[in-house]
């Protein structure tokens, strides 16, 4: 097998975007998102809608990131496709394309995890983090920290025992009256205002994370408070949003910075879609100054779901020689 100008299309449909990248030795050439409307009046991600979404999408998708690639099909070497987590539906969606494509183009197949590629999604742009490194993955379903002593190496040391940190971030704002996913709108509000309300602290011990009681107390402060002024949400809503965000992003700091001392690593990643938070970059930003940390966050397109990062990680499965048959199936968990 040649080493020289591999060129993998990846697919990623384990929730609500249906994303296709392509990447050539190395470099993406293609990152396309399709995101899904049709769950926003339901205040979440509704699976069936979800698969249904992604068998319209995927081809569209494909096309365009083939075109903005410049390439023909004949010269890929791989196809990628997220195997787990996820919602079985829409991982199905992507597998069966996957596969597909794999056996018309006569070329292998890579399974890859999501939460593993979103830790690689840091090794498509400069800078690169040096191993071992700490990555806190936050995205709505999953809050972890871990350390990543090489490429394929981790061990988990912290995490979330009920909510993830993006669920906590769209509960509240469900609360607030806000659409789904209310996370990036929390942020958007939380930077025209100011914090001034204080909800109970998590108290979870080691470094593992809490939300659901942060999560109730922000519920009874809001009941409470709508009885004696029934406007007080939209009378409140950047000091709301601004207060519970900064709740949030204490509670990840505080296990963070723990972590930190706790295994003397200061090369410190973020990954997840509330990578994208600009309240916890600030404080990442922050604590680089004040604990000399090295941190790295990557570009806002490589934070949230995508398919570039599903092309990072089996860019570095070819090369470990990690293929799989088309018998490989895909895995909620
Ligand atoms: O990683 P991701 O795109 O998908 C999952 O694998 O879950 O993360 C999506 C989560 C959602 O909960 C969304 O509300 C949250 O990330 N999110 C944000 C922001 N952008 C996305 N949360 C807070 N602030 C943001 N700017
Ligand atoms: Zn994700």
């Amino acid at each position: 097998m040649s080493l020289t100008n591999i060129t993998i299309l990846a697919i990623e449909s384990s929730c609500d975007d249906t994303a296709v990248s392509i990447i050539k030795n190395g470099k993406i050439l293609s990152n396309v998102v399709a995101g899904q409307k049709v769950h926003e009046q339901y205040g979440g991600v509704v699976p069936e809608l979800a698969s249904r979404a992604h068998q319209a999408n995927i081809v569209p998708v494909l096309d365009v990131a083939v075109k903005q690639a410049n390439i023909q099909l004949s010269e890929l070497n791989a196809i990628a496709f997220t195997q787990n987590p996820g919602l079985i539906g829409s991982l199905m969606v992507g597998c069966s394309f996957a596969k597909s494509l794999a056996q018309t183009l006569n070329i292998p197949l890579i399974a890859v995890n999501h939460m593993q590629a979103h830790v690689l999604a840091h090794f498509i742009d400069e800078p690169k983090p040096a191993f071992p490194f700490l990555c806190l993955t936050v995205s709505g379903g999953h809050t972890q920290i871990a350390i990543f002593k090489n490429y394929f190496e981790s061990e988990i040391i912290g995490k979330t025992i009920d909510d993830a940190a993006g669920e906590a971030f769209d509960k509240a704002a469900k609360m607030l009256s806000l659409p789904y996913p209310g996370g990036p709108l929390i942020d958007k509000y939380a930077q025209q205002g100011n914090v001034v309300y204080e909800f109970a602290k998590p108290n979870i011990p080691e470094l593992d994370y809490s939300f659901s009681g942060l999560k109730t107390s922000f519920l009874y402060f809001l009941k409470n408070e709508m009885a004696k002024n029934e406007n007080f949400i939209n009378d409140n809503r950047d000091n709301l949003c601004a207060s519970i965000q900064h709740s949030i992003v204490t509670h990840l700091m505080k296990k963070l910075v723990l972590a930190s001392k706790q295994t003397g690593i200061k090369n410190i990643a973020l990954a997840g879609g509330v990578s994208a938070n600009s309240g916890l970059r600030k404080a990442i930003e922050d604590a680089e100054k004040k604990h000399q940390w090295k941190t790295f966050i990557p570009a806002f397109e490589y934070c949230t779901d995508n398919a570039a990062m599903i092309a990072m990680t089996a860019h570095y499965k070819y090369f470990n020689n990690e293929f799989e048959s088309l018998e490989v199936a895909p895995s909620a968990r």
